[in-house]
């Protein structure tokens, strides 16, 4: 794919990853893409690079831009590998005369290359410098996800360029978010910031706020994954101030496994007793739902209901593998039960507790457990405790 011209002067020279379908955890089933921008004014620069399989696209495309002028900076936003393992590369072709980055970001940069002789230059948060006719103002956004992230604002443009923020994982031939399906779009969106940004939540509402504070209008949004917010960049600002918000809604997941279909029996049981509620309900069976899938949802959900039979004194390892991530991302404002069948010792239930009260699920009953196969009695005490939380969750809202 070619350069595409974004803004009047401003260069997509980012790649695309069709392939790519693990991100460290995640799943990236369409894809995703390595956005990079460049800027032709007097000076001109170049903002974060891609991922090194695809150095060769980046520098095909700032060439296919720039002809023989000099490439004046590299402005690092983001120093995590598919953004700046070309960045060797690059240096060595293009020579920049400046490499802009955050402090932290120069400490990441030394410690990912080791390369004391790079010309860095260390920006500060509100610093603007000119481009000629552009002016690009930077803005901090530590811990968005990395200690070292910044956006950089092209202030005449109404351009934000914002680093991981606002990002998603879905690669595309279009640029734009005016091109595609707006709900596909909003899902990626979803899954992006409910697998990585939501444990920063309070940052996120921050620095929206710094935002406001700032004063920035914003054309648009570029984000360094996904597609270009051109068509309706406050739709993805509202979303991620709404969301970093976790404010639950009247739905509930029951998340489990099962060996012999006896929690899977118990869990169809919960989910009638919640229906009855009026409580909106989803099924994830960890053998066919990715971790980071269930976690997409469980971003709005109300109710975490989590079901393991007992293996070998503990939960099965999907379980585990659940709860792992799940609390690497610390959701907030959830309530919960879990439940489970066993066959002798039966600890799943109260391993699952523990887990919740480390997580801060507000656990609304103690579980419930059964010896192996249910007896209708006891999927009528689970219809019960589907009521139970249905309840608690109605009195919460
Ligand atoms: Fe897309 Fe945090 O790198």
């Amino acid at each position: 794919m070619k350069p595409v011209e974004i803004e009047r002067n401003v260069y997509w020279v980012g790649a695309l990853d069709w392939n790519v379908r693990d991100f460290h955890g995640y799943t990236t089933n369409k894809g995703t893409t390595y956005n990079a921008y460049l800027v032709v004014d007097e000076k001109i620069a170049l903002f974060d690079t891609v991922k090194e399989p695809f150095k060769s696209d980046l520098i095909q495309k700032i060439g296919q831009v720039v002809g023989s002028r000099q490439v004046d900076y590299i402005i690092v936003n983001h120093v995590e590998p598919d953004h700046s393992s070309s960045l060797p590369a690059i240096m060595e072709i293009i020579k920049p005369k400046k490499i802009l980055c955050t402090p932290m970001g120069k400490n990441k940069l030394l410690e990912h290359y080791h390369r004391e002789d790079w010309p860095y230059e260390e920006v500060k948060h509100g610093q603007m410098i000119s481009l000629g006719h552009k002016t690009v103002k930077f803005i901090e956004a530590r811990m968005l996800h990395w200690p070292d992230a910044m956006f950089s604002y092209l202030v005449e443009d109404r351009l934000l360029i914002s680093s991981d923020a606002f990002g998603q994982h879905w690669c595309t031939s279009e640029r734009f978010d005016d091109e595609v399906d707006p709900s596909e779009l909003m899902k990626h969106a979803t899954k992006y910031f409910a697998n990585i940004l939501l444990l920063y939540s309070p940052l996120v509402k921050k620095l929206i706020g710094t935002i406001t504070q700032l004063g920035l209008e914003i054309n648009m949004i570029a984000p360094d994954h996904g597609l270009i917010w051109r068509g309706s960049p406050s739709k993805i600002v509202q979303a991620y101030d709404t969301w970093s918000d976790q404010k639950p809604k009247q739905k509930a997941l029951i998340i489990y496994d099962t060996m012999w279909h006896s929690t899977e029996k118990m869990a169809y049981a919960i989910g009638q007793g919640l229906t009855e509620e009026k409580i909106s309900v989803q099924l994830l069976d960890l053998k066919s739902n990715h971790r980071s899938d269930i976690m997409t949802e469980v971003l709005e959900a109300g109710a975490l209901i989590l079901g393991s039979p007992t293996l070998n004194n503990g939960m099965l390892p999907s379980m585990a593998d659940m709860l792992h991530y799940m609390r690497g991302l610390r959701p907030q404002n959830k309530i919960g039960a879990a439940f489970g069948s066993y066959g002798w010792s039966g600890e799943a239930v109260s391993l699952i507790n523990q887990e919740m009260e480390e997580m801060k699920i507000k656990i609304v009953d103690p579980g419930m457990k059964i010896k192996h196969f249910p007896t209708q009695k006891d999927l009528e005490t689970c219809e019960e405790l589907g009521r139970k939380i249905g309840n608690a969750l109605n009195e919460k809202a």
